[in-house]
């Protein structure tokens, strides 16, 4: 376990504080990682985004498949130091059937991101959900259904069954699922805590396990009720995760804060992502103790299908990076004119083909990035 980002911190870690870029640094230091598929086209366009709201100092890296076809392996130890030594990383996707293997020995491009996500300490996964007013026709679900609805989901991202013990044994496989109280509580802090600064009427986190059949789980469950009579302006409920994954599309709007482990949280923010119309949409938000680089990323993946025909969906990489300058570089002003530059595109009607209905006429990467950068105020 790596000294500096193992997996001891203080329990009291409680939020992070956007990290300072101090005024002998002006421009924030980049690592933009394209990754694979449609992350080229999207990081790209985020790029020339970023470049109109402000000054920035850019490098760019090979990640997941991209970096296995250069260096035979997901992620390299420069790549990840060089991350580590950035204010912040924006990454686009990784994965594609290029490099898809049963092979156990064989290198695999979702390497890269959980091996940044470990090495760089990222504990904490945030993904806001809140359906954009001109998309509410866009959702699956029936938009008096979807009204009301606005929750973030807090996914523990560096334990459980991601990271434990794993193997083959001739016709046998094992993937082990392990929590420790430290990382149950230090989780659970930053849900409680984005809870009370939501400001929601409740306040409430609904913590998400399968206690009727899990040991990992019960442990949660009992660490979350322990850190909730810290936090006593905050409702604590407790759901089955097979209840939360029917609650979701049933009754979407009863949610404010959703914390939960890390296999848990993976399925339930797309479940979350799709509400929006779009998986195309979600941004997030990976963050560690206070004051490191966190990981910005769209939720969505690679999708190798559309990968270099122009269309891909750039606005949840556009979102992402407003979580950057927001949670990651302390620039709130462009932050919210980002969210509100997509807001004025989706209203005035522009849609690539995943937000577009059948009558309407889609546009492409290039014209929604040209779309979003005109509308900036
Ligand atoms: C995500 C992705 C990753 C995960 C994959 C690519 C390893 O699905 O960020 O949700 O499972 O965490
Ligand atoms: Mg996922």
């Amino acid at each position: 376990m790596d000294e500096e980002y193992g997996d001891a911190y203080p329990v009291e870690v409680q939020w992070w504080r956007p990290r300072r870029v101090t005024a002998a640094d002006l421009r924030p230091r980049l690592v933009l990682l394209p990754g694979d598929g449609i992350g080229p086209e999207i990081v790209g366009a985020t790029r020339r985004l970023l470049q109109a709201v402000g000054e920035f100092e850019f490098t760019e890296h090979a990640v997941g498949g991209a970096s296995i076809d250069e260096h035979g392996t997901a992620l390299t130890e420069d790549v990840l130091e060089a991350c580590r030594g950035a204010d912040a990383v924006l990454l686009g996707a990784v994965g594609g059937p290029k490099w898809d293997t049963t092979d156990p020995d064989a290198p695999r491009p979702e390497q890269g991101l959980l091996g940044l996500r470990k090495g760089m300490g990222l504990y904490a996964n945030v993904r806001p959900v809140r359906p954009s007013p001109a998309l509410v026709e866009a959702s699956p679900l029936r938009p008096e259904v979807i009204a009301g609805t606005d929750l973030l989901v807090v996914r523990e991202l560096t334990g459980g069954i991601y990271f434990g013990a794993s193997g083959r044994d001739g016709d046998r496989a094992h993937d082990d699922c392990e929590y420790t109280v430290a990382e149950i509580e230090r989780i659970a802090r930053v849900g409680f805590e984005a809870a009370r600064r939501r400001g929601g009427d409740p306040a409430r986190v609904t913590s998400v396990d399968k206690a009727n059949v899990l040991e990992t789980s019960r442990l949660w469950r009992e660490t979350l009720g322990r850190v909730a009579g810290d936090y006593e302006d905050v409702e604590l409920d407790h759901m089955l995760v097979d209840n939360a994954a029917m609650q979701l599309v049933a009754r979407p709007a009863r949610f404010d804060v959703i914390v939960t482990e890390n296999m848990f949280g993976d399925i339930l923010s797309d479940e979350s992502a799709m509400l929006t119309g779009s998986l195309g949409m979600l941004p997030s938000a990976s963050l560690g103790v206070n004051g490191a680089p966190g990981l910005f990323e769209p939720v969505h993946g690679s999708a190798p299908d559309i990968a270099g025909q122009g269309i891909a969906n750039p606005l949840a990489t556009f979102l992402s990076a407003a979580m950057m300058l927001r949670h990651g570089l302390d620039m709130d002003t462009e932050a919210t004119a980002i969210e509100a530059a997509v807001d004025s595109a989706l209203e005035r009607g522009l849609r690539t083909p995943d937000l577009a209905s059948a009558e309407e006429e889609a546009v492409g990467n290039e014209e929604m990035t040209s779309a979003v950068i005109d509308s900036l105020e």
